[in-house]
């Protein structure tokens, strides 16, 4: 009830009397009353003027349910949505979910992590009230080797989401998925898959994003924030929901072919290392060439010195720019 009332306050930005309240949601004027006494609680200032009634003023930086709700407007993507306070990592969360046989399209979001886990088993600091935590499940009818792309559709869908709420195009993304702001990462995304040799059960699609951070510890000095690029505070939940309504549309693009070809254009104009000179680290072989884009398969197309274009997969490389990390 919660959800719907906040909704129903935000979409009409002024006073709405109790009593439209009751028609509309189909609820009694103490639901209605309690459901505001509630959302007070949680930090939202609403005003309520006899014979006027009820006006939201302002409403917290929260990721709640019921504030994410009021901004997101897909069909799948992140609709059964379970939000903590606090937990181990909404990566784990999420796979405890699929194994009691959670929806496609649901998220997991918290708004502290206590074990949240990087790449290649980095630990990947997770303060409380300035970042998102989000984790999204998806049962891909599609075969296991293509879920790596999976990864770099979100990328996509992270920084196309920070490029509308910035009103600007300073995101974007170094292959194969950080997303970057000035040089520096401003969000990372870890995949996780569970599947037999043909058949996929669910990929977890775990990201952070650094939102309203002022200080990283001194050993994150590639990492930056939407703040610190800026300036300005930004709310969590509105680029939550805009991370799943770019998602949901290039979710649906990729599902179309099963790979990259209808996304490769998009993907390569935000691309921060295309027509770059890059080092690639091989695990064990070093070299330098001339990122052309991806291809089809999401691979980073470099070409060496001797003119021989090299087809890059994710897994075991990583890709660097030649004075430092982009
Ligand atoms: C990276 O190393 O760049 C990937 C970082 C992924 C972090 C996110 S935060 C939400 C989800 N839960 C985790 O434990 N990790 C991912």
């Amino acid at each position: 009830m919660k959800d719907e009332v906040l909704a129903a306050l935000k979409e009409s930005g002024d006073y709405v009397s109790g009593q439209e309240l009751c028609g509309q949601l189909s609820v009694s004027r103490t639901a209605v009353w309690k459901a505001v006494s509630k959302l007070k609680e949680e930090g939202y200032e609403i005003d309520s003027v006899p014979n006027r009634g009820y006006c939201l003023l302002t409403a917290p930086d929260a990721m709640t349910e019921a504030e994410i709700r009021s901004y997101l407007h897909t069909e799948q993507m992140g609709q059964n949505l379970v939000c903590f306070d606090d937990t181990d990592s909404t990566n784990i969360q999420a796979k405890l979910l699929a194994e009691k046989g959670a929806p496609h399209g649901t998220l997991v979001c918290s708004d502290q992590q206590t074990k949240g886990r990087g790449r290649r088993g980095r630990a990947w600091d997770s303060p409380p009230g300035e970042a998102i935590y989000m984790s999204l499940l998806l049962r891909p009818g599609i075969r296991p080797e293509h879920a790596s792309m999976l990864t770099l559709v979100m990328g996509m869908a992270v920084a196309d989401a920070i490029n509308e709420l910035m009103d600007d195009s300073l995101a974007g993304i170094k292959w194969p998925n950080d997303v970057v702001l000035k040089g520096k990462k401003v969000s990372g995304t870890l995949t996780e898959m569970s599947a037999e040799m043909d058949c996929i059960h669910y990929v977890v699609i775990g990201t952070g994003i650094n939102v309203n951070t002022q200080k990283f510890p001194e050993e994150l000095n590639q990492a930056t924030s939407l703040r610190l690029t800026t300036g300005r505070n930004f709310r969590r939940a509105e680029l939550i929901a805009l991370c799943m309504k770019y998602f949901e549309k290039y979710y649906g693009l990729f599902e179309e072919t099963e790979d990259l070809s209808l996304l490769t254009d998009e993907y390569n104009r935000l691309l921060v290392n295309q027509n770059q000179e890059v080092r690639v680290l091989e695990p064990e072989n070093e070299y330098t060439g001339l990122a052309l884009g991806i291809n089809n398969q999401g691979e980073l197309l470099v070409r060496r010195e001797d003119g021989h274009v090299e087809e890059i997969y994710a897994g075991e490389v990583s890709v660097r720019g030649v004075y430092g990390y982009v």
